[in-house]
């Protein structure tokens, strides 16, 4: 018996939800999705904050392509020269702050966090580590772990003990609980499942500072928020603080996997002995994906895009004003939209998804739809996707 695509979907890969939004998708370009029966859908979430520089930009498929026809894998991370990587860690590291200077390449957000948490356990020889309520970091053991949210945990325990949970934006929490145990304080500058709230600046530097007082690390979960997404190459930039382990990934690859956690020359050689080979893995670092990493950061760089990010955002607060809508909150193209109710909220992105753009809501605020567009949306396209998320709210 012949499958269909759909069937085959439902029957062989393995699926996390009851109700996925199953839309066929057959090809991508900027900011659209075209499904197999070639209408166009506006992706107004960039697959979830990755495709910050549309989908399928010229220069990454022939950064892509380039590559694979000189090599693809190699050997496993670290072993050799490989120029993609050390062209991209280069130009990263020549655009963060001077102590951020060696790269530590993997494949995804978690495994950044993963790596991010034992390297801060090494470097300190402490255990305990902070995090935020509803904060999340990923979906692996460690990274569960460090998420702060009890209904998403429970059926995963036991994890790794010693974290404790503090609340989002309490500089009192963070000045009372961070201490000479504290191995790292994990924490995102915008707290993006519980429906993108953003840092303080007291709060972040408060991290700071206590962090640095106590010969703690400070871990910035940019995994979401980085790439131009809140208005700034890295959010931590508008804060006037930076961390000791920065993580990234989603938008870091122009659509292909990669992710990474950066620090210190210094912090990073404590996986070299003690003992050698302190993170291992396979993946990281693969070159068709630093090659297209490299592209697209270069992209970002050069066409204007971050610096229009402030307008857009602006355009979408002036446009979606609706009785229906209590809050318009969050930073750059990283904004979600409040409803009074999770049924509303759920009626209007799956109306909108009926009428041709895609949303979504969060993880853990079923109230709130999340409007993380490619960053490269034009001001026209913006105004098509607002009128199309405002008829979906009157019904
Ligand atoms: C803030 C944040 N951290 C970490 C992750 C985990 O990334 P990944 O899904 O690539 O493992 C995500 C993914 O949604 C995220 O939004």
């Amino acid at each position: 018996m012949h499958l269909t695509n759909r069937q085959l979907f439902l029957k062989h890969v393995a699926q996390t939800s009851p109700a996925p939004i199953g839309l066929e998708i057959v090809k991508a370009r900027g900011i659209y999705l075209y499904d197999a029966g070639g209408r166009a859908y506006i992706d107004f979430i960039s697959g979830n904050s990755v495709s910050n520089i549309g989908h399928c930009h010229p220069a990454v498929v022939q950064a892509v392509q380039a590559q694979a026809e000189q090599y693809m894998f190699l050997m496993v991370y670290g072993e050799y020269v490989q120029s993609p990587q050390t062209l991209l860690a280069k130009d990263l590291c020549d655009l963060l702050p001077a102590h951020l200077n060696s790269v530590y390449y993997v494949n995804s957000g978690a495994e950044a966090v993963e790596g991010a948490l034992k390297l801060a356990k090494r470097v300190t020889g402490r255990t305990e580590i902070i995090c935020f309520r509803d904060a999340y970091h990923g979906s692996t053991h460690g990274a569960l772990s460090v998420m702060g949210n009890e209904v998403f945990k429970q059926a995963f325990r036991p994890l790794l003990p010693g974290v404790k949970i503090l609340e989002y934006n309490s500089v009192e929490d963070v000045l009372q609980h961070v201490s000479d145990k504290t191995a790292a304080v994990i924490v995102e500058p915008i707290a993006s499942e519980k429906g993108y709230e953003p840092a303080t600046s007291g709060f972040l530097q408060a991290i700071h500072a206590q962090c640095s007082r106590h010969g703690a690390m400070m871990i910035l979960d940019e995994i979401q928020s980085g790439f131009g997404r809140s208005g700034s190459l890295f959010a931590f930039e508008q804060y006037g603080i930076s961390p000791d382990i920065l993580c990234l990934a989603k938008g870091m690859g122009g659509g292909m996997p990669i992710g990474c956690f950066i620090s210190s020359h210094e912090n990073m050689n404590a996986f070299t002995h003690d003992p050698v080979l302190g993170h291992i893995n396979t993946f990281g670092g693969h070159p068709v994906c630093c090659a297209a990493s490299l592209a697209c950061l270069q992209v970002l760089q050069s066409e204007n895009i971050i610096p229009s990010v402030h307008a857009k955002e602006q355009l979408i607060r002036q446009l979606l004003v609706h009785p229906a809508i209590k809050q318009v909150r969050g930073k750059g193209l990283m904004l979600a939209l409040e409803f009074e109710s999770a049924e509303l909220n759920m009626a209007v992105v799956n109306r909108c998804i009926q009428h041709g753009l895609v949303a979504d809501w969060f993880l853990f605020n079923d109230h709130a739809m999340r409007v993380t567009p490619p960053l490269t949306i034009t001001e026209e396209e913006i105004r098509k996707a607002c009128a199309i998320i405002l008829s979906a709210i009157e019904g």
